[in-house]
């Protein structure tokens, strides 16, 4: 596992954009696991700005999202549709077709898990995901407790979830209480990992993560068995893995 400290925000969206770029340079078409979240935001911002200066191609990328709210459409401003066409799509030259994203509108559970993951497989394997991680340490909406070897399911979302995503929503009662999600081992089965962590709010379930004990209780320390992951975090994210190592020396 590899930790790169950002200085800030910024910095961190330029590394994070760095070793997604090195991705697409080196296999023009990868196929990229891409996340949700307010923490990428500003890594899509940088890969937006060097297509624009004709530094990246997304013509042959293939994407594939973590997740869904279960019950909003595409239509839904909320949804994740809606956040990786504002983010990211509608600025870019990908083609949509080979764009991927769970179908909350889908009611039948099994249907669509299973329709997912034959993408997932079908892909020849995930590049290179990207992830944030949720304050319980939750990655995707593979939240506190969920067992390590499911692949795209359908989650009830945790109340800290809930929570937290609420800001996003008119109203608290208006965050969907379900989303469809690729699993752990489907995380688990990308060739590499980019993990991208901000603010001191993160800083205890991003030190869990890494140095905590390998536990469902904290859905993101899985990825200390996979052997290619890189961290990029900025210092408030760090901070508690800082003062935890500073007080080892
Ligand atoms: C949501 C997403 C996760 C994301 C998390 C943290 O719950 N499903 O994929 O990592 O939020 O989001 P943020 O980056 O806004 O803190």
């Amino acid at each position: 596992m590899r930790i790169y400290e950002a200085k800030d925000y910024n910095d961190l969206s330029r590394k994070a954009a760095n070793i997604i770029s090195a991705q697409i340079i080196m296999k023009p078409d990868a196929v990229l696991g891409l996340a949700t979240g307010s923490t990428p935001i500003g890594t899509y911002k940088q890969l937006i700005e060097w297509y624009e200066k004709g530094d990246l191609d997304f013509k042959e990328i293939k994407t594939i999202n973590l997740d869904e709210y279960k019950g909003i459409g595409p239509e839904n401003e909320q949804s994740y549709y809606h956040f990786m066409r504002t983010n990211l799509f509608d600025h870019i030259n990908i083609d949509l077709a080979n764009t991927n994203i769970p179908n909350g509108l889908e009611e039948d559970i099994e249907k669509e898990c299973a329709r997912y993951d034959d993408i997932i497989n079908q892909s020849g394997g995930i590049d290179l995901q990207l992830l944030g991680i949720g304050c319980n340490g939750h990655i995707g909406f593979n939240e506190p407790g969920i067992s390590f070897d499911k692949s795209t399911h359908c989650v009830k979302l945790a109340d800290n979830t809930i929570q937290a995503n609420a800001r996003f929503f008119e109203s608290i009662e208006d965050v969907p209480k379900y989303a469809y999600s690729m699993g752990i081992k489907n995380i688990m089965q990308a060739k590499s990992i980019l993990l991208v962590a901000s603010g001191e709010n993160k800083a205890k379930a991003l030190y869990e993560a890494l140095y905590g004990p390998i536990t469902p209780a904290v859905p993101a320390s899985v990825l200390q068995l996979h052997n290619n992951v890189s961290i990029v975090a900025d210092e408030e994210a760090l901070s508690i893995v800082k003062s935890e190592k500073e007080s080892l020396l």
